[in-house]
């Protein structure tokens, strides 16, 4: 994919309106969850309800991460899906309309388990501003936690009771542990394709962001045409969030990010960042990026180095690119939907994603 992929990412309208350049900044997020709030509310008293256990450290564990915040990207855009789709708002009379609030739950929780496991693989000490799991229990009781969490989740699944869920959020969940295993097969490899780099992003984040959507449309039980533009805008949008997040990990402020900064790097992360300094460079930089990021051999003043060069070239605004790019299509799958506030609002999501770089 080049430059020449690369689409505009039109901020849409949103009653606190665009940035000046065009991308949407957190309001977008906020908007969105207003709207939703009732929805959101419901979501979160399921989350606290379902964490616990008579086993005091899985709810303390739990606690530890889930009440350190999150953004609840994913659950919004399983209500958010929900509603585009014409499915009713929480408070209903009706039992049977509450079910997007027990799957965005759902989605949540498989989230939250492959974070647990995710900041074990990756030994990061620094989750949502606050020390990792990790780091304040240890990796046991963190990768423990995460096999309870993915297990309510299939509990809050089979609770729901509709097979073609099952079979998305499922499917997803195994897709999200091949990425991360994938992922883990292309460490320190400096020779890893673009594709390959896509597949992993795909596996490991926009898979679950496809299947928060896809669940929105099947609990309306909207026809197949909905369903799969909601997947196609979660595809999207899930690769364009995780190419952001891989130039954040190059990019950011750290205390606004709440994860340290350079895990990838001190990992041996390949990441378009990486990859596209490496390409960049001049034969000197590639001796450099092959001993950190290749033979591990890495010194104290190697990663100021490392944001040296990636600032030296356009890694981040490649990067950047194919995010918009992503996003772009995240918008466009949306089409298919007549003109609404909540269509506008997960098109601006998807500008927001990108802007969250800027
Ligand atoms: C972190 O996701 C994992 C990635 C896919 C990059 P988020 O950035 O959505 O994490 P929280 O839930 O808001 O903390
Ligand atoms: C996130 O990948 C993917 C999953 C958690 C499955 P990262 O390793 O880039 O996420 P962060 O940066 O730790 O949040
Ligand atoms: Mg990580
Ligand atoms: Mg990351």
């Amino acid at each position: 994919m080049g430059p020449a992929d690369t689409l505009p990412v039109s901020a849409g309208t949103t009653s606190r309106g665009a940035e000046p350049d065009g991308g949407a900044d957190e309001s977008a997020l906020t908007a969105l969850s207003e709207l939703l709030a009732d929805d959101m509310q419901a979501c979160n008293q399921a989350i606290l309800a379902r964490m616990d256990s008579p086993v005091a450290l899985i709810p303390q564990l739990a606690a530890h991460l889930i009440a350190a915040g999150g953004k609840r990207l994913r659950p919004l855009l399983t209500l958010a899906s929900a509603r585009l789709c014409g499915y009713p708002a929480t408070p209903s009379r009706d039992g049977r309309t509450t079910r997007h609030i027990n799957l965005a739950a759902c989605v949540e929780f498989i989230h939250t388990a492959t974070l647990l496991h995710d900041d074990v693989v990756d030994e990061s000490q620094l989750r949502r501003g606050l020390a990792s799991a990790n780091a304040v229990f240890g990796n046991k009781a963190s990768v423990l936690v995460g096999d309870f969490l993915f297990a309510r989740s299939f509990q809050l699944m089979t609770e729901d009771g509709s097979l073609p869920v099952m079979a998305i959020l499922s499917k997803a969940s195994a897709t999200i542990a091949e990425g991360e295993v994938l992922q883990m097969a292309t460490q320190n490899d400096l020779s890893t394709s673009m594709e390959r780099y896509l597949e992993v992003i795909h596996g490991k984040t926009a898979a679950l962001f496809a299947a928060a959507c896809r669940v929105g449309a099947i609990v309306a039980e909207r026809p197949d045409a909905e369903e799969q533009a909601l997947d196609a805008y979660g595809t999207n949008l899930g690769m364009a969030f995780q190419l952001v997040d891989d130039a954040l990990d190059y990019a950011a402020d750290q205390r606004l990010l709440g994860k340290t900064v350079g895990d990838d790097f001190r990992e041996g992360k390949i990441t378009l960042p990486v990859l596209a300094a490496y390409g960049a460079g001049t034969e000197p930089d590639r001796v450099f990026w092959r001993r950190v990021i290749e033979d591990s051999a890495q010194e104290p003043d190697d990663l100021d180095h490392a944001l040296d060069l990636i600032g030296s070239t356009a890694a981040i605004a490649t990067t950047l690119q194919h995010a918009a790019a992503y996003a772009g299509r995240a918008q466009a799958a949306l089409e298919i939907f007549p003109d609404s506030r909540i269509r506008r609002l997960l098109g601006d999501i998807a500008a927001y994603t990108v802007s969250r770089a800027r």
